[in-house]
């Protein structure tokens, strides 16, 4: 373990969140019809077990279970010996009970006008289609499929597809280069691909099958690309590989029987970054994780089915896609609202315009997309009705007061209460959050454990902090939508999450309780970032950076921004035989790592040292060079060979360095 403990936040930094004393008491008509009330906490206290028991009752099994939990630490199986299919679940079961005209998605396309609509007949329609394409292109149950799409139905259809045939997917975010997907196809020993010509971002037409041909030169594994034609791009064709979807998927059959796989059948591997270079590939099963998702789904965003127009603006390449754009909602027999593109386009007030002509109901999204929203303005929403929301929510990282106030008055009108929900790609689904219809809100805490979740917040011996105080988050019991491993790596499964505080799964974020007993959440402890409220690692953009050839030595720090939540900055020393690397270097070393990794890893500076700080032992003191990134203002590309930045660490060094070494 690292230097984890200095990366707790003193109790001083913790000052300013913790004078936060507004609270907000659920609406009085929300709280009167709310799916659930506060004996829920208790029903479930009293027995975990036959809690979730209940919630799996929700969904619709082949066979019912002999045993709703097998626990031994840390591996979990949920509701054994049950089986179900997931997109039974999610489509047929709803148009069997009469409900095939309701509306699945309202999906908006970029371009504007471009939309459309698809009941739950229709997305079981198509569903159908595409499992017997994917089974015509020799794909069975327990093959892995890469999807590579943008925010398309198809996306949606495919990932449904897969799960009907029990074959495991792994969504790759179309913001990743083609490195990053080829070593997760390899990591994953994918057969198939799914990915389209491209997609629109910012108004333009952005290609995605170059960076498949590409990474397909190193995956001599998959045997076929089927590929969605979006743009109308030119794409180069690799005959016997490649098949376009239209060809393949629009004359099948609509019938197609879905098969009961067991409740821990593979759902799907979600790819996220660890505190090492190598990606992490989460493993979610079947039964439990569907449960959890529907449950959560239903009770923190109190949904009502009949009448919500529910949207979350995750990306589908993300868990929160997954979960709260596919999986939760569908299985719930949710209207949700799928939208291809970025808020700015064509202007900054697209996402509110939505909200207006869909008459959105509850909006989840990322702190670091409100204040985006803030800085731009609050004449922009104001253009718009946004009267038929009724509830906000947020993830992805902690919500600062100043954003949840505003999130609260000038989206929700005052009136709708902000769930700030708490969750990882490994939990499968939100743990802390508040209830809508019973909590009253702090600006800035995610509360209270959800019924049915045990966590607590321990110090570095593994005791639980007093109220008032901060430490690590753990988590102490299983819960149904819990990783059940990394894939085809159980050990550093153990190691990275169950060994650090044993029998407690440790989930790499610090936490504080308040004197009330309420969880505000502080960022990761771990070499991880959170950009944009995408989980980057250090280490991951390290090694991008070294295999530049310029580049001798290069540490990488996640620096608090104001839009970002963290932007990444990285100091890098050059080999000699570069000299001084040119006048483009920074730039130069900025594209590569866009390149190896994807936009989103791009760091926001560089700054190019003669050394770096390191403590006696030799490791680079990443602390100190936090501070330098967020002490100065240094513009967007500096160059710095002996100057300012190294007096910093310099007097960083003298003053202070000392405590990275404990
Ligand atoms: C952070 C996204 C504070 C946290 C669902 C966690 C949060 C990581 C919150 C997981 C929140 C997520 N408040 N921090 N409400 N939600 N985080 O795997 O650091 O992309 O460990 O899952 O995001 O990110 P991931």
């Amino acid at each position: 373990m690292t230097d984890v403990a200095s990366d707790v936040p003193s109790d001083d930094a913790l000052s300013n969140l913790l004078h936060e004393n507004r609270r907000f008491e659920p609406p009085r008509d929300l709280a009167a019809q709310a799916n659930v009330t506060a004996d829920e906490y208790d029903t479930a206290a009293a027995d975990p077990v036959a809690y979730w028991e209940r919630a799996a009752e929700r969904l619709d099994w082949g066979s019912r279970w002999s045993e709703v939990l097998q626990w031994e630490p840390p591996f979990a199986k949920w509701f054994v010996g049950g089986t179900l299919n997931a997109a039974y679940n999610c489509v047929d079961r709803h148009v069997s009970a009469g409900h095939g005209d309701k509306v699945a998605y309202h999906w908006i396309g970029e371009p504007e006008g471009d939309t459309r609509t698809l009941t739950y007949a229709d997305l079981k329609d198509q569903v159908c289609k595409a499992a017997h394409a994917l089974t015509e292109l020799g794909v069975q149950s327990g093959d892995r499929v890469a999807i590579y799409l943008p925010m398309i139905p198809e996306t949606v259809i495919t990932m449904l597809a897969c799960a009907r045939l029990g074959a495991p997917h792994t969504v790759v975010f179309g913001g990743f280069s083609a490195d990053a997907l080829a070593s997760r196809i390899l990591d994953c020993q994918v057969t198939t691909v799914v990915t389209a010509d491209g997609g629109y971002r910012r108004g333009a037409a952005s290609a995605l099958k170059p960076a498949v041909d590409e990474a397909l030169t190193r995956c001599p594994d998959v045997r076929k690309v089927l590929v969605v034609r979006r743009t109308g791009q030119d794409v180069e064709w690799t005959d016997g590989r490649d098949v376009w979807w239209h060809d393949i998927v629009d004359g099948q059959s609509t019938e197609h029987e879905p098969q009961m796989f067991d409740a821990e059948h593979p759902l799907y591997v979600m790819y996220t970054s660890g505190s090492t270079g190598k990606p992490k590939g989460i493993l979610h099963t079947t039964g439990g994780y569907l449960t959890q998702c529907a449950w959560t789904h239903w009770m923190v965003f109190d949904l009502k089915p009949d009448t919500d127009v529910f949207w979350c603006s995750a990306d589908i390449g993300w868990v929160t896609g997954h979960s709260y754009i596919v999986y939760g909602p569908l299985a719930n027999g949710a209207t949700s609202l799928l939208y291809e593109g970025t808020p700015d386009t064509p202007h900054k007030g697209r996402w509110w315009e939505i909200v207006q002509d869909h008459n959105v109901t509850v909006f989840y999204t990322a702190p670091t997309a409100i204040r985006a929203a803030m800085k731009w303005g609050k004449e922009i929403p104001a253009k718009f009705d946004l009267s038929s929301l009724r509830l906000l929510g947020s993830v992805g990282e902690p919500i600062n007061p100043e954003a949840y106030i505003w999130y609260r008055e000038v989206i929700g009108g005052g009136r709708c209460p902000v769930v700030d929900t708490w969750w990882q790609t490994e939990t499968g689904s939100i743990m802390i959050s508040p209830l809508p219809g019973v909590t009253a809100g702090k600006p800035g805490s995610a509360m209270t454990p959800l019924p049915g979740i045990g966590a607590d917040i321990v110090d570095d011996a593994g005791e639980s902090v007093p109220n008032g105080h901060g430490g690590y988050l753990v988590l102490t019991s299983p819960w149904p939508s819990m990783l059940r491993t990394l894939w085809g790596d159980d050990e550093r499964y153990q190691e990275t999450y169950w060994s650090r505080f044993p029998g407690r799964y440790f989930a790499g974020d610090g936490a504080k309780r308040d004197d009330d007993g309420d969880i505000w959440l502080l960022g990761r402890v771990d070499d991880v970032m959170n950009v944009s409220g995408h989980r980057i690692s250090t280490t991951e953009i390290e090694s991008a950076l070294v295999s530049h050839p310029k580049t001798a030595e290069a540490a990488v720090v996640g620096a608090t921004d104001d839009t970002t939540g963290q932007a990444i900055v990285a100091f890098v020393i050059l080999r000699e035989a570069a000299g001084d690397g040119g006048p483009d270097v920074v730039q130069e070393l900025r594209d590569h790592v866009a390149r190896e990794i994807g936009k989103i890893a791009r760091p926001r500076q560089i700054m190019v040292v003669p050394e770096l700080p390191k403590t006696r032992s030799g490791k680079i003191m990443r602390r100190l060079l936090r501070d330098v990134a967020e002490n100065r203002d240094m513009g967007d590309v500096t160059t710095l060979t002996d100057s300012s930045v190294m007096d910093q660490i310099k007097t960083g060094l003298a003053e202070g360095g000392k405590a990275d070494e404990d």
